[in-house]
Formats: structure tokens, C-alpha cells, sequence
């Protein structure tokens, strides 16, 4: 093997030893730079003959060319290495579970809203919604509140500026309002809940100025409340999970109702725990009743064909008693070590097939 033979092989094996980027340009320094091995051969041509340069001249540019393409394809070569092993190592399997530090969860009131709104569609129900800046015609007038009703103290009412009319819009006080959105919207029959923010004046351990309910409002021709009594039993049931439930109906008053009844439920302490379904104590979940003439006729329809039922029940309350979660404040403080206490998983939403919660 001539000298050049010999210096082209040992450059080509060095090329492909070169295992980076990095390594292969040590590599064309030492042949192609100033002081590397090509370029030391093409200085020796200054001393050759004239004949001698002929023919060791083109042989000599020749290598150099090689020399530089085949660096050039083990570069190529390289970076498409370099890429294949980014693009295995930083895929990201977007089924993996989020990484913990970083997962956030659920919070209790949209888990039992959720919870809530999976019951009553699996019995028919649709959900319904409203504003929750009202006129106090909704909020009060057309749910048989008038003006100078003592109700009106009760409900610690948040008012908007008076307008040049006089009038004052409200922070709706309940979602009882969506009643008379629904039956202005649609013809009966009604089957809805309407889930929701509400507002009041109002801050201890069960009361936060924010809170939320759900309504529920069923209109025909025929319901009466034996349909309202096994509707609540059979959601009572599903919420709280359990296979029978004692429920007592106690008769109350409520503008919007006629009659009405508040309904609790049975439940007993255990080593400081709520127990909820059996016991000898009770637990007051909601307000309830036969809808109100006055109500159903500020709702355009006509109470003497048109009857049904309602309730309100206060979200938070209920997710406080299935969860033991004891201070309703805290719901609302936005602390994370509560969130991740309280929380629930971001990918199981409940079902009543797969289970509430
Ligand atoms: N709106 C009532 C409240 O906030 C709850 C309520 C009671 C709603 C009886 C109803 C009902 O629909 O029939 O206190």
C-alpha cells in the first residue's frame, strides 16, 4: 500500500470510530485543518518536480475530497442518530398518570355536583341553568315572595345598585328562579334540576357568603307527592350509598310550596363518625314541596291543569355529611393540602354504573 493508501484507510477507520459530533471534528482537524495530515501531504508539493506534482497533485486533491465527503455522510449520519435517540428518550405516554406533585384534583362540590347531576339523569331528569345575578322578580315576585314578605329577611340578600327605575338587581338567594326560567322556556311536562352558585350575607362554620344548590322542579298533569317522596328516597339511596334509608318529612313552610316539607335523614354518631341511612338521630337535607299555584301561574302555565313538585338542597351541605369534611369555609380557601386531602381524581367521574365515588 502506498503512503497515501495507508493515510486514506487510517482516515476513513478514524471516521467511522467517530462515535459524536464532536469526536469526528477532532477528527477533520487532524486531517483537513492547517496542521493535519491532508494538508501536510499538499504542502509537499511545493518541493516536488514539476513531473512528480502531475500526477501526486489531482491524487492528493482527490483524497482531500473523499476525505471531506465521507466525513460529511458520518456527520449526516450522526446528527440523524443524535435524533432518533431524542425522539425515543423524550416521547411523552400521554397515559400515564400526571406526575404526582403535579396532579390536581377534583374539588368536593363539583364531585357531588357531578354525583348529584349522574342520579337524577339516570331517573330523566335534565339539567337546567339560570344567571346568577337575578331581578328580584325572579328571585322573590313570581316565587311568591312579596315584596314586604317576611321570607325576604331570611334570606340575607345581596343587592345590586338601584337603577334609575328604583328597582335593584340580587345575587340570586337560591336557585329556586330557574323554576320560572324553566317553565317560561318550555312547555310542561318539566323534569329538571338546576345545579348552581348562590348568595348570601352570611359566614360561620356552615355558612359561606358563596354556596351552592340544586333545585329540582317536575311539572304534568298527574305528579303528585308520592312521586316527590320515592324520588328523594330513591336519590338519598344512590347518594349516600347505602341499600335502605330512614327519611322522615316534616311539614314546614315555604312561600314557593304548597304543601311544604322539609325531609331529614336518619343517621347515628359512632366513635365520633356520621353513620348516615339508620340511627335515632336526624340530619335536615332539604326543603321541599308541592309547587304553588302563584308559581306555576307566574311561570305561564295554568295551575288548574298543571301541578308537581320541587326541592333545594344545599350542595355543600350534603357533600360535607357524605365526606365528613367538618368546616364549609375551607371549601373555599383554595389550600392545597385540603384540595389533596378533599379532592377527588381528575380521571374517574362518577357514574352509577362504574360507582359515585
Ligand atoms: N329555595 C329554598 C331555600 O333556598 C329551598 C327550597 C325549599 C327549594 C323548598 C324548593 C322548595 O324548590 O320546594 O331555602
Amino acid at each position: 500500500m502506498s503512503e497515501l493508501e495507508t493515510l486514506e484507510q487510517d482516515l476513513i477507520d478514524s471516521i467511522a470510530a467517530a462515535g459524536s459530533e464532536t469526536a469526528l471534528e477532532a477528527v477533520r482537524v487532524l486531517a483537513l485543518g492547517k496542521k493535519g495530515s491532508v494538508s501536510g501531504q499538499l504542502k509537499k508539493l511545493g518541493k516536488m518536480s514539476p513531473e512528480e506534482r502531475q500526477t501526486a497533485g489531482p491524487a492528493l486533491n482527490n483524497l482531500k475530497v473523499r476525505i471531506a465527503e465521507a466525513i460529511e455522510a458520518r456527520r449526516d449520519t450522526l446528527a440523524e442518530a443524535a435524533l432518533e435517540e431524542r425522539l425515543r428518550s423524550e416521547t411523552v405516554d400521554v397515559t400515564l398518570p400526571a406526575r404526582p406533585e403535579q396532579a390536581g384534583t377534583i374539588h368536593p362540590v363539583t364531585q357531588v355536583m357531578e354525583e348529584v347531576i349522574a342520579i337524577f339523569a339516570d331517573m330523566g331528569f335534565s339539567v337546567a341553568e339560570g344567571p346568577h345575578i337575578e331581578t328580584d322578580w325572579y328571585n322573590f315576585g313570581a316565587l311568591n315572595i312579596p315584596p314586604e314578605h317576611p321570607a325576604r329577611q331570611d334570606h340575607d340578600t345581596f343587592y345590586l345598585k338601584e337603577k334609575p327605575d328604583g328597582s335593584r338587581m340580587v345575587l340570586r338567594t337560591h336557585t329556586s328562579p330557574v323554576q320560572i326560567r324553566t317553565m317560561e322556556g318550555q312547555e310542561p311536562p318539566i323534569r329538571i334540576i338546576a345545579p348552581g352558585r348562590t348568595f348570601r350575607a352570611d359566614s360561620d362554620m356552615t355558612h359561606t357568603p358563596m354556596f351552592h344548590q340544586v333545585e329540582a322542579l317536575v311539572i304534568d298533569e298527574t305528579t303528585h307527592m308520592g312521586h316527590l317522596k320515592g324520588t328523594l328516597e330513591a336519590f338519598c339511596k344512590a347518594f349516600f350509598e347505602v341499600d335502605d334509608i330512614k327519611m322522615r318529612f316534616r311539614p314546614s313552610h315555604f312561600p314557593f310550596t304548597e304543601p311544604s316539607m322539609e325531609v331529614d335523614i336518619g343517621c347515628s354518631w359512632e366513635n365520633g363518625e356520621l353513620k348516615i341511612g339508620q340511627g335515632d338521630d336526624w340530619l335536615e337535607i332539604l326543603g321541599s314541596g308541592m309547587v304553588h299555584p302563584n308559581v306555576i301561574a307566574a311561570g305561564g302555565y295554568d295551575p288548574e291543569r298543571y301541578q308537581g313538585y320541587a326541592f333545594g338542597m344545599g350542595i355543600d351541605r350534603i357533600a360535607m355529611l357524605k365526606y365528613g369534611i367538618p368546616d364549609l369555609r375551607a371549601f373555599f380557601e383554595a389550600d392545597l393540602r385540603w384540595l389533596r386531602h378533599y379532592g377527588f381524581s381528575a380521571v374517574s367521574m362518577p357514574t352509577l354504573a362504574e360507582g359515585l365515588s
